[in-house]
């Protein structure tokens, strides 16, 4: 069901309302602002797919209200229906997408709070997993700012701020990662400006990066993504922040299909390249940046936008939809525990203690 968004534009990405999971369709913005009613882990999981939701610490929120709902579906059912019908609940949010580790972060997180409410109701075990989802909800609020706090201190007054994709509220649960830190040094008093690279194919930035930015009077202004190496060569880019949807052990990043381009750029250029990246962000298991999958997305969306295609009718198409910088080009990742110059193997597990 669509539902007009009323008079305010807060950015509310993902919000519960009256027993159900509404969110901003950002397939429409900035063109429309309206929410989209979910009630089942296979409307959220459609909801992934189809980028209703999208930006990895958002899909991790969509999918762990996922399971959520499911349960909630499933008060009623015996033992034996509610565990087979949550395990479905699973599986289809797991394949959803495959690149943002948040998503099988938050499903991973989900099950270790099935498995350890086994001595209650079934009933029982359904309020206790929507307040999960709402606890993780909540503290992807204040993981952000703690970045945003980190990050604001490595940009100076008066910093032209590159980015690239959207890593703003509307990938989060609020606030933002990228755009958080932007947030944040702007609310510290610092006067920054940002340059949104319009990030073919999808166009997060031109369309939500942008919005967001305007929504806020932050100066913001946008850039087709060829354009980047340009204005760097010109010494109009201070400094290149992005989000993150995997960080391998040894620190290669992967992000937004382009990310890698602008870090090559900025290296060249001697702009600093800095990550804005939730721990759950960083996947251990995953030695290194050639082992994360990339999801490859339907071709129109590089023949074409909406309902006009402008290239060949039968031409061959390419769409990964992730790149991986590596770790060598990344000055610094900014986590909620602090600022990891140089990233490597070595810093990053002692960032987790492990
Ligand atoms: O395909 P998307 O729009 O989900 O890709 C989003 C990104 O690449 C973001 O930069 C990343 O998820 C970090 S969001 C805080």
């Amino acid at each position: 069901m669509n539902q007009k968004a009323n008079e305010s534009r807060k950015v509310e990405t993902l919000r519960w309302r009256d027993a159900g999971l509404e969110m901003i369709d950002q397939r429409v913005l900035p063109a429309r602002f309206e929410y989209l009613r979910y009630g089942t882990a296979d409307e959220v999981a459609q909801g992934i797919r189809t980028m209703v939701v999208r930006g990895a610490p958002a899909i991790g929120c969509a999918a762990a209200y996922g399971v959520a709902l499911q349960a909630i579906t499933l008060r009623q059912a015996s033992r034996h229906d509610f565990d087979v019908g949550l395990e479905m609940a699973f599986t289809v949010l797991a394949e959803s997408r495959p690149t943002a580790v948040n998503l099988f972060w938050a499903l991973a997180r989900m099950r270790r709070v099935w498995q350890a409410s086994q001595q209650y109701s079934v009933a029982e075990i359904a309020d206790i997993l929507l307040r999960e989802a709402h606890e993780i909800s909540a503290e992807d609020v204040r993981i952000n700012r703690a970045m945003g706090a980190f990050g604001a201190a490595l940009l100076k007054d008066g910093d032209r701020v590159l980015t690239h994709c959207n890593a703003g509220a509307l990938a989060t649960a609020g606030h933002g990662t990228a755009l958080g830190v932007i947030r944040s040094a702007v609310e510290s008093g610092k006067r920054i400006s940002v340059i949104a690279d319009e990030t073919r194919p999808f166009l997060q930035g031109a369309r939500l990066t942008a919005w967001e930015m305007v929504q806020e009077n932050i100066p913001v202004t946008l850039i087709t993504d060829n354009m980047a190496g340009h204005l760097m060569s010109q010494g109009e880019v201070d400094a290149v922040i992005v989000g993150t949807d995997r960080v391998a052990a040894n620190g290669d990043v992967a992000n937004k299909i382009g990310t890698y381009m602008v870090a090559v750029l900025a290296r060249r250029h001697g702009i600093p390249f800095y990550v804005a990246c939730p721990l759950s962000t960083i996947d251990l298991s995953v030695s290194d940046g050639g082992a994360i999958p990339i999801e490859e997305r339907a071709a129109q969306e590089v023949t074409g936008f909406r309902d006009c295609q402008w290239a060949a009718q039968g031409v061959q198409v390419r769409n990964p939809a992730f790149d991986v910088t590596p770790a060598e080009l990344v000055t610094a990742l900014i986590t909620e525990k602090g600022v990891v110059r140089t990233p490597n193997r070595q810093n990053i597990a002692n960032l987790l203690g492990s």
